[in-house]
């Protein structure tokens, strides 16, 4: 991967901050994030999953994320989110992303090994960044009405963690410790197996950095101690989404005449530059560029 990216990572994690993914698959969801970073100087991760980068266009990412870098003169790096099929990250990596995100955590150790070494020599090769996962995270990016159930047995097992990093040599990796994607209605979201991760991180030391998925809705103070305890990447998807949504909603509800989209659409974008603003600030991100 460009040495400037893991540089970026190196020193997120020697000095205790985490670098924010914030996922897109609209190019005003984009403009927000990156306002948000220009304001507060903060590097950037910009997410895409396979769905979101099917809407938006692979290409069409990488372009947009370009022509933002080049203007700004903002790091932000491009990673593909839960990729599951070794095609699509290829697509992916040949399309200009500049990290991948894969997914093999419902598979079997032996078979999400096999994968994710035919990724890493692949992405490698065109120095891309590879994240790998150990421990299937549940839920979706959305508002949830039931929450999953999060018992013990699913959360990564260090050995597992440590066995899979060895044998695969990925950059980083997405470990569970008790969080899901999406939110609870009621506001309730789960606490942080905090034990869990220094278990992890003792296993894993230097070897690969570590990701928390389902970082919408995480109660503030689990998110500080997780940073201290080595989570250097953290993954915001719904809180963003809910933010656009609900000022769009009230957007063409105050305002039923209005068919401008840049009109209507401005409210959105401040509404998730200020869910990113905030979440740089928790994530100690700020001037670090
Ligand atoms: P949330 O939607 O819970 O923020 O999770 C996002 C995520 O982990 C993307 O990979």
């Amino acid at each position: 991967m460009q040495n400037k990216t893991l540089n970026l990572f190196k020193r997120a994690r020697s000095e205790n901050w985490a670098i924010g993914q914030f996922n897109i698959s609209n190019l005003e969801t984009l403009q927000a994030i990156i306002r948000a970073g220009r304001n507060l100087e903060s590097p950037l991760i910009i997410g895409t999953s396979e769905g979101e980068s099917k809407f938006l266009g692979l290409r069409q990412a990488v372009a947009l994320v370009g022509a933002w870098r080049e203007e700004t003169g903002l790091p932000l790096i491009l990673n593909l989110d839960h990729g599951k099929s070794f095609d699509y990250i290829k697509e992916a990596a040949d399309a200009g992303y500049d990290a991948i995100h894969f997914d093999g955590s419902k598979l079997s150790l032996e078979e999400n090994v096999r994968i994710a070494q035919k990724v890493v020599q692949y992405c490698h090769k065109r120095k891309v960044m590879v994240e790998g996962e150990i421990g299937f995270i549940k839920g979706s990016s959305e508002v949830l009405k039931k929450i999953p159930e999060i018992k013990e047995e699913d959360l990564t097992d260090p050995e597992e963690a440590e066995k899979f990093v060895r044998e695969t040599k990925v950059d980083s990796l997405a470990i569970n410790i008790g969080t899901f994607h999406g939110m609870d209605v009621s506001g309730r979201n789960p606490h942080i197996n905090l034990g869990r991760l220094e278990e992890i991180r003792k296993k894993i030391g230097d070897k690969a950095f570590l990701v928390l998925h389902g970082g919408s809705g995480t109660p503030e103070e689990d998110v500080k101690k997780a940073i201290k305890l080595g989570i250097v990447k953290i993954n915001i998807n719904t809180e963003l989404r809910l933010a656009y949504t609900k000022a769009l909603k009230k957007a063409l509800e105050d305002n039923p005449e209005e068919t401008t989209p840049y009109k209507y659409l401005a409210q959105a974008v401040e509404a998730v530059q200020k869910v990113v603003e905030d979440k740089i600030k928790l994530f100690g991100s700020a001037n670090k560029i």
